[in-house]
């Protein structure tokens, strides 16, 4: 995707005041704002140099000239936002995702996110070639970026990689229970990595959907001449997506690993979320933007392009699924929102025009997350800005390990920084996002209330409408292992302990007439 134009070379002539020392950090001064912090909100200005917030309080004096100040009255200063899933510049079912690590990223600044989480995959089930190549490809970062890996096989040196990865600051590897064929581990597989991920203090996420039962449904719904986006829908029910959620959940508490779910998409999958977290499992449910605020019709568009936009796995379900995972959101049975960012364009989608099982998966977000979520959860009185900046920032920096560098407005934290403008009134268009994505699940979704600045580590990068940013300033944010997930795991009894439980009946194994001392040595000797 070539990027836009402007933005290039707006790129190009920072580079070269980089390279003269002429940007060399000028401090910003928000001045008269409203800070929205995830523990509370209150009036003060904040004082960013250097990258980082140097000081919030109230009635700060610019103290260096050249100081840029920016007018926040009757706006709301929050950390920027955090996407925990995306896929940027990922090959998948034979395409690859059409925003790179510099459209996607200004994509993103635009809408108010200054960090995300993306998955590499590993390379021909090789995690370290995975990891060499997402180092590549995110060589073009206008923003800070941590990543997860995928495991997609299991063998003595994935295991060793994993540790590898840890070391470089990877702390969570996610399991796909679904693409059969590609991506899907088994549940062998599964449980050797959930314990892998406990044993190295890192997060085991799931995509979970039963791949099995999904691809004995496809074959059935094309088989009855249902070729369209809409056999997408049809052929993954929710149910599907309930099962390996309550799978993954009892096969992470065998083991006694924390699990965290992506992309929660169903009233089915977050029940069981809900009954795991009520019996004190450490279990996180990240659900995402489409799911809060798109449904399933869409799929039934008798316009292809349109209708295929909407194909992402587990799929966006009825609007009944919508209002449950709204609630549960806002209940806190949820933990936070990301977006499964993965696009492609409409040529790209046409690959499945006469084939729903071949239509590449994904939709838009990452530009969209903070204005869909504030104005689904947030203008609708569902939850609190307090609560917005905790679902879209600070849970992910808590989760993984990374705050309070990241998700808050605080004095020592990284300066990424936004000012939202709840007055003003937006709509959402493929006309103007600044993805390279030709079109938009959002499109025509209007917004109160609108993103109007992004700071990120300290450089004002989207402002009134226009960007500053430069290719290749965004940073790797480590994220390091035993985050807040595994305080005090250790004193946790886990199901699998208690399989060598001897004092159970007696604390001795049961000796019975004719049985050869030694046990499995003797029974070797047969
Ligand atoms: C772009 O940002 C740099 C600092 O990163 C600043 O020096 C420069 O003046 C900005 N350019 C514009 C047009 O605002
Ligand atoms: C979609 O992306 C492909 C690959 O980058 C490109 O060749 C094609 O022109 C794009 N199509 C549209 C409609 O943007
Ligand atoms: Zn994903």
């Amino acid at each position: 995707m070539t990027p836009r134009t402007p933005v290039l070379l707006l790129g190009r002539c920072l580079a070269l005041l980089l390279l003269t020392g002429a940007a060399s950090g000028e401090d910003i001064l928000i001045r008269g704002g409203t800070v929205v912090n995830a523990d509370r909100q209150f009036q003060a200005d904040v004082l960013i140099r250097d990258g980082l917030i140097l000081r919030v309080g109230p009635g700060l004096k610019a103290d260096r000239p050249g100081t840029r100040t920016l007018n926040a009255a009757g706006k709301l200063v929050m950390p920027g936002g955090i996407d925990p899933h995306t896929h940027l510049a990922m090959p998948f079912m034979g395409q690859v995702t059409c925003d790179d690590f510099y459209t996607g990223h200004a994509a993103a600044l635009a809408g108010g996110t200054t960090m995300h989480i993306d998955f590499a995959l590993p390379v021909a089930h090789d995690l370290l070639a995975g990891w060499e190549e997402w180092q590549r490809k995110a060589q073009d970062a206008v923003m800070d970026y941590g990543f997860h890996m995928a495991v997609t096989s299991w063998s003595a040196k994935v295991a060793a990689d994993m540790a590898e990865l840890t070391k470089k600051g990877v702390n969570s590897f996610k399991f796909f229970m679904a693409y059969k064929g590609a991506l899907m581990v088994n549940d062998e597989q599964l449980l050797q990595g959930l314990r892998r991920c406990k044993e190295l203090g890192a997060i085991a996420q799931v995509h979970a959907e039963n791949g099995d039962a999904v691809a004995e449904g496809q074959q059935r719904v094309f088989d009855a001449g249902i070729t369209g986006p809409e056999g997408h829908a049809l052929s993954r029910p929710a149910a599907l997506e309930g099962e390996a959620t309550a799978r993954a959940i009892r096969l992470a508490e065998f083991v006694g690993a924390p699990l965290y779910v992506v992309h929660v998409m169903s009233r089915d999958a977050m029940e069981e979320i809900g009954r795991a977290r009520q019996r004190g499992l450490r279990v996180v449910g990240e659900t995402v933007a489409s799911a809060l605020s798109r449904d399933e019709s869409a799929m039934w568009d008798p316009d292809f392009d349109r209708a295929a936009q909407f194909v992402m796995s587990p799929p966006i379900r009825s609007k009944e699924h919508q209002a449950a995972l709204q609630a549960a959101v806002a209940g806190g049975v949820l933990q936070l929102v990301g977006t499964d960012h993965a696009v492609f364009n409409s040529t790209q989608k046409r690959v499945g025009r006469h084939d729903f099982r071949i239509i590449p998966n994904g939709v838009n977000g990452l530009e969209e997350r903070l204005h869909v979520v504030w104005q689904e959860l947030v203008a609708s009185g569902r939850v609190t800005p307090s609560d917005f900046v905790r679902l879209t920032s600070t849970a992910a920096a808590q989760i993984f390990n990374i705050y309070p560098r990241k998700g808050v407005v605080a004095e020592g934290s990284d300066a990424d920084v936004i000012v939202f403008d709840p007055a003003m009134e937006h709509t959402i268009s493929a006309a103007s996002h600044h993805s390279a994505m030709d079109t938009n699940v959002y499109e025509g979704y209007r917004v109160q209330g609108k993103v109007v600045t992004t700071i990120s580590r300290g450089r004002l990068v989207w402002h009134e409408g226009r960007f500053n940013i430069t290719r290749g300033s965004g940073r790797f944010v480590p994220t390091p292992t035993h985050g807040p997930l595994f305080a005090g795991l250790e004193r946790r009894a886990e199901p699998e302990q208690a399989l060598l439980d001897a004092a159970r009946y007696g604390g001795v194994p049961v000796r019975r007439a004719g049985d050869q001392p030694g046990g499995s040595d003797a029974r070797d000797e047969l």
